[in-house]
């Protein structure tokens, strides 16, 4: 017999007297009646202790205890609709209660509004909150069925290195460390790496952290981001996408079934993900440039923020309101592919058609989310590959472990990453991307 019950699994303890071992969330009530907030990790339970019912002893340690005090409460459990709670609905009735450790200081985080940069001061304290809380609780389930998903269809995980001695991602983003007197970069992205181990593995991905040193606050940039990066031999850019629907379909209706608490406390509308199911919508970077055009010129608005569409010249890259713009006018995620070559990675594939195109893949969530994954395939050409390094300034020497490939058994492969950060925002519906990781490396913040 465990020493507690985890409070995610109370309803299967009605009318049994239980032991749950947590801190005070929260606690109100008058005179001979108390209603204590408890919470344990697993969720947040609604107490109940009445002054005839207990010793005194009992009685007044529950009266006088403070917000985030440790304790250990034993009672009854009981069905009721009307208590609130996660999962709602449950009550225990309190017969004894040890308080662990007495909180005699003021915490921090009162029940009542801060700003973000204090929040963000005392983060350490704030992941207790419970939207804090439920979102990195959904966070663990996104990534969980990440790597369900790729073990169980064929991918083999292989772990690549953080320290590297070149760029993927362009050379404006690397943060740069020593290396024992030669200088290394953190790395921005496992692929190259990938499309060595797949010549070997067939299917592979790495999951790891990955580092940017972006040099301008938005709500959806971090320094420091979690990224999955499936990659494939013998599959092209088609392929690649009808991956990326399967994989992205099945992490959002895992959240939905095991995380539905979480998600109801955010006030996340499901309906908008009930739907996500392959497959998505396609449309070509020339469509998606005409679309955004057309509807610049009749002076349409990106919702929600309401700012006008901005217009787009071919060849640029989508900004934060093209991507929100043409992702809201479908209701599940939009790939945008055949980007402008000049606009992306040096190892993008070209269209054989119209090489100022190239095989790229974007996906962009609705809602405002934009983009979550990029993606494509990688060009098998040694030639342009040997050009591209040059075109874009990349130190030759470091890469030629990375044309090799193309020489030995080099084969049509793709792949694309996916951002948990993105993914979690999405999927919680927040505005913000510091709330979806633990502790958020941001500009100008590494504190906690
Ligand atoms: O589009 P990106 O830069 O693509 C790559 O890194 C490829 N090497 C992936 C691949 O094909 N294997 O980044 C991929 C995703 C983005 O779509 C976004 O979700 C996330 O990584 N991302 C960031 N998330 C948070 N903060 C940042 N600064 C991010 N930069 C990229
Ligand atoms: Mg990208």
């Amino acid at each position: 017999m465990a020493d507690r019950v985890a409070i995610e699994r109370i309803a299967e303890h009605v009318g049994q007297e239980v032991t749950i071992k947590g801190w005070l969330y929260a606690k109100t009530g008058k005179g001979k009646l108390q209603f204590l907030q408890v919470r344990d990790g697993t969720g947040i339970l609604q107490c109940v202790v009445f002054r005839k019912e207990v010793p005194l002893e009992v009685f007044e340690a529950a009266r006088d205890v403070s917000q985030e005090s440790s304790l250990i409460v034993t009672g009854t459990v009981r069905a009721d609709d009307r208590a609130p709670g996660v999962p709602g609905g449950f009550e225990l009735g309190i017969a004894d209660l040890q308080v662990v450790q007495l909180v005699t200081e003021e915490y921090p985080i009162a029940p009542k509004e801060h700003g973000v940069d204090f929040l963000m001061q005392n983060r350490h304290l704030w992941l207790r909150s419970s939207r804090q809380w439920a979102t990195l609780r959904v966070r663990a389930t996104i990534i969980k069925a990440v790597r369900d998903w790729l073990d169980d269809n064929g991918f083999i995980l292989m772990d690549t290195p953080i320290l590297t001695p070149a760029a993927c991602e362009g050379t404006t983003t690397l943060f740069e460390t020593d290396y024992h007197g030669t200088p290394a970069y953190l790395s921005q992205s496992g692929q190259l790496y990938n499309e060595a181990t797949i010549m070997a593995f067939g299917r592979v991905y790495c999951f790891g952290p990955t580092f940017r040193a972006e040099k301008s606050k938005t709500r959806r940039h971090i320094q420091e981001f979690w990224m999955v990066e499936p990659e494939m031999a013998y599959v092209d850019l088609w392929g690649n996408m009808e991956v990326q629907e399967q994989f992205v379909s099945y992490i959002v209706q895992t959240v939905l079934r095991d995380r539905r608490p979480e998600l109801d406390l955010l006030g996340r509308d499901v309906s908008r993900l009930e739907g996500i199911a392959p497959p998505f919508p396609r449309i070509h970077y020339d469509e998606a440039v005409a679309m955004l055009n057309k509807a610049a010129e009749a002076g349409e608005r990106v919702p929600p923020t309401d700012e006008l569409v901005p217009a787009l010249e071919w060849g640029e890259d989508f900004g934060a309101p093209h991507e929100t713009y043409v992702a809201a006018q479908f209701d599940r995620p939009v790939f945008v592919h055949h980007y402008p070559t000049q606009a992306k990675a040096f190892y993008m594939a070209q269209d054989p058609e119209r090489p100022e195109v190239c095989r790229s893949a974007d996906l962009l969530a609705p809602e405002g989310y934009g983009e979550i994954i990029g993606g494509g395939e990688r060009s098998s050409d040694l030639a342009y590959l040997e050009r591209q390094i040059e075109r874009h300034d990349l130190p030759r020497e470091a890469y030629e472990w990375y044309l090799d490939l193309r020489r030995f058994g080099s084969v049509p492969h793709s792949g694309f990453g996916l951002g948990i950060e993105r993914a979690v925002m999405w999927i919680c519906g927040l505005q913000h991307i510091r709330e979806t990781i633990p502790f958020p490396r941001l500009l100008g913040r590494m504190y906690p």
